[in-house]
């Protein structure tokens, strides 16, 4: 269980968002350890939810960093994609361990997360980009996603980069109805759903990380 919880002295942000000393130093820090409670939070319930998101906050880092991002902004990607699915916590725990695929029922309920955690990190007054990552994550550029069937660049751009990452770190993981089905295969689906889906952007930054750098899960 302690592997699921992010300690307090392991920083979700870094670098100049988060200066040691007064007020916008304060408050940064402050929201640094709200976000490592929100996310312990759900680790003490979902150990595999937390794991998930801490990967997808690595590629999505990582992506980020590729295409320019400041540290700033790195900083944002890092603790919205740290709790993307913080709003699993409002969803019934047979439904998210389900060993089999969940009924269209199930999976009504479980596309509840995306409101239910934008609802959360709403509260704390993060960067509009944490709460546009945690609500938006399921988008896709065509408008076939959820909540709000968002298209193209209405789909904020910290929710397109997080919902690559997720893709990837979610087919490359195993799950509680399925074995992992491995990056070559995660790579393959991005690759597939490359502007139509995707941002073409981050996916060509995400396949160049894991063909052409050191990067991995
Ligand atoms: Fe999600």
């Amino acid at each position: 269980m302690a592997d699921a919880i992010v300690h307090p002295s392991a920083p979700l942000v870094s670098g100049a968002n988060a200066p040691e000393t007064g007020v916008v130093g304060s408050v940064g820090i402050a929201r640094e350890r709200v976000a490592a409670a929100l996310s312990a939070a759900i680790g003490l319930r979902d150990p595999y939810t937390v794991g998930h998101m801490q990967r997808v906050a690595d590629l999505a880092c990582a992506i980020g960093s590729e295409l320019g991002c400041s540290e700033t902004e790195v900083s944002v990607l890092r603790i919205g994609a740290c709790l993307h699915d913080i709003g699993k916590l409002h969803i019934p725990l047979e439904v998210l361990t389900s060993p089999a695929p969940l009924s269209p029922l199930e999976y009504d309920v479980l596309k509840q997360h995306a409101h239910a955690g934008r609802a959360v990190v709403g509260c704390v007054g993060f960067d509009r980009g944490v709460d546009d990552a945690v609500l938006q994550h399921h988008e896709r550029l065509d408008g076939s996603g959820y909540p709000d069937g968002l298209r193209g660049t209405a789909i904020a751009f910290e929710a397109r980069i997080v919902a690559v990452a997720d893709v990837v770190e979610a087919m490359s993981s195993p799950r509680p109805y399925r074995a992992a089905l491995g990056v070559p295969a995660a790579l393959r689906e991005i690759e597939r759903g490359r502007g139509r889906l995707y941002d073409p952007d981050v996916v060509d930054v995400c396949l160049h990380l894991f063909f052409t750098t050191t990067f991995r899960f």
